[in-house]
């Protein structure tokens, strides 16, 4: 007998070794979906193998995936369908072990219309003509390297392709794909510098695939080819850290993962560290301190938002009977972050923490871990250091909630700017309004631009005739870069600015990026003039989402 993960998949037939399998499929979960049954049609023995082929169709509803009509893509032609597997999508769209403990490799063959381009997260293995229909051909795909389930990924659409480095092509529907290849041309940069750190990238082929703007992630890190939102590529080409970030997940993640989803910080805190370490090595330690800190201020905000005593703000949460999707937020990605600066910190600094993670992605690479294996391999390495690593409060750090038990200390010098304008903002009187000018922003990089905003959502809101006021000297309205376009209307909403809840209300209609359609929406409900029109906008747009931000967003404004 073998029990298998499944969410609204329609089984028709199974087979073990060639012959047909009884099977049968247990009660619904509200989001762990339906298990699969398969009863063997002879006996098996200890260790003994056999090959399981199930027939099966998908839904239109599968949660991993969104099926964009040909008017929703950027071309008008021909429709799009993309997938999303992480964390526990994957059974939607296969059956399949759908945990992060169990690693496989996989070979695939995917028939589609002849127009249409097929990928997936693996190598590309070559074109066959599909001898059953002339008007289709057959996409084949090989990943080598054994990956848990969250981690298959497939799109097909009228995709095209540019050579932007000598393992990696940037992917898109053809509108998007040269100003694409211009923005990530530092990819090939990037991964050398990874590599320099960490060790070799064992994956072959480095593609980035720009996504349509229901994406709901700025990235995701499928193995070969990463997902990224179309969003990074509004406004001026600024070095993007969601590269960095997903291009550090071939080690942290890929090789090395969290065995389940409540180890989640394994994955994504040591990430975001690789990511700021790649920024340290291509600018300067000062970029990494600014990181840091504008990091920090996000999950002073996170905590805020989810209640200092929210169980879901420890490091490693109890996630028995919480949907993965419920219990995101910026904590695995900030505190973990936190603790292992702190970390390098008490060990005697980057050169030397660095020297601890490649052992760390060395011992176990190719296998999935828990926070107690960490924790073990961080005391093997340090084992002269045991008095320094015993002063640290461990049981805190994971399982207590809040802010963490030690606050780190960045250098600011990035950040002064931003911090001295926040205050002359929040402190100016209206007759002193007349001083700022479009010359402030002059000197700010867009990341300054971001963090100034940032601060001041961080304040009470500020006074409308203040608002106003930046609006006039600032014009954030006429900005395209997503990130401060997002903080820009939070402010403004809070603020209750009238006039931003049509700008607000675009944005969550033309993009679908969930670290900025959920907020906007939040605040939108928040702001009792706007609430009933950000209902209706959703209802009416809840049809053309991708299936798990309008399931979150339903819950964000109380609709479920
Ligand atoms: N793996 C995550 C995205 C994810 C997490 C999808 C959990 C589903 C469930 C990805 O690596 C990520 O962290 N993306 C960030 C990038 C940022 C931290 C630079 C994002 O989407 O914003
Ligand atoms: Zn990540």
């Amino acid at each position: 007998m073998e029990t298998l993960d499944t969410r609204d998949l329609k089984i028709i037939k199974a087979t073990s070794n060639g012959l047909e399998a009884e099977f049968s499929l247990g009660d619904e979960h509200s989001f762990k979906g339906t298990p699969l049954t398969i009863s063997f049609p002879f006996e098996m023995l200890r260790g003994q193998q056999a090959v399981v082929e199930i027939s099966y169709e998908t839904s239109p509803e599968a949660s991993a995936l969104q099926w964009l009509t040909a008017e929703q893509t950027a071309g008008r032609k021909h429709p799009y369908l993309f997938s999303q597997c992480q964390a526990i999508h994957c059974r939607s769209m296969v059956p399949c072990q759908d945990t992060p403990s169990v690693k496989s490799t996989y070979n695939a063959r995917v028939s589609v219309p002849k127009e249409l381009v097929v990928l997936m997260s693996a190598n590309r293995d070559g074109e066959l003509p599909d001898n059953h229909d002339e008007s289709r051909k057959i996409y084949c795909f090989r990943q080598t390297v054994p990956i848990p389930s969250y981690l298959i990924a497939l799109v097909v659409g009228c995709l095209e392709s540019r050579v932007i480095g000598p393992r990696s092509r940037v992917w898109s529907e053809k509108e998007m794909v040269d100003a694409a290849a211009r923005e990530f041309e530092e990819t090939e940069t990037m991964l050398k510098t990874a590599e320099n750190l960490i060790g070799a990238y064992v994956w072959g082929q480095y593609d980035l695939l720009v996504l349509p703007p229901s994406f709901p992630y700025g990235g995701m890190e499928n193995p070969c080819l990463t997902f990224v939102t179309p969003t990074l590529l509004a406004g001026d080409k600024s070095l993007s850290n969601v590269i960095a970030h997903e291009i550090s997940h071939s080690w942290t993640g890929n090789l090395v993962t969290n065995k389940t989803w409540e180890h989640f910080w394994l994955n994504e805190g040591h990430t975001v560290y690789l990511e700021r370490m790649i920024g340290r090595c291509m600018f300067d330690e000062e970029l990494r301190q600014f990181e840091a800190n504008s990091g920090w201020k996000s999950l002073l905000e996170a905590m805020e938002t989810l209640g200092p005593t929210n169980p879901l703000t420890n490091l490693v949460p109890e996630l028995s009977d919480t949907d993965p999707d419920d219990a995101f937020s910026s904590v695995p990605y900030e505190k973990g972050f936190a603790l292992l600066y702190h970390l390098e910190q008490l060990l005697g600094g980057p050169e030397i923490f660095m020297g601890f993670l490649k052992v760390y992605i060395q011992t176990y690479a190719y296998s999935s871990i828990t926070t107690e294996e960490w924790k073990k391999c961080l005391y093997s390495y340090f084992c002269n250091e045991t008095e320094v690593l015993d002063q640290i409060d461990w049981n805190a750090w994971f399982h207590s909630p809040g802010i963490p038990p030690f606050t780190p200390h960045y250098n600011t010098s990035l950040t002064d700017g931003c911090i001295s304008l926040r205050k002359k903002w929040t402190t100016a009187s209206d007759s002193e309004l007349s001083c700022f000018s479009e010359e402030d922003l002059k000197n700010m990089s867009s990341q300054q631009k971001i963090e100034f905003l940032a601060l001041l959502l961080l304040e009470p809101p500020l006074r409308l005739n203040k608002v106003e006021k930046m609006q006039e000297v600032y014009n954030f309205n006429g900005i395209k870069n997503a990130e401060i376009k997002f903080r820009w209307l939070r402010l403004c909403l809070r603020s209750r600015w009238e006039k931003a809840i049509p700008l607000a209300l675009q944005m969550v209609t033309v993009q679908g990026r969930m670290k900025f359609t959920r907020p906007l929406y939040r605040d939108l409900y928040n702001f009792e003039k706007a609430r009933q029109q950000t209902i209706d906008t959703f209802m009416k747009n809840k049809p053309s989402m991708h299936p798990i931000t309008a399931a979150l967003v339903a819950k964000d404004l109380h609709l479920v």
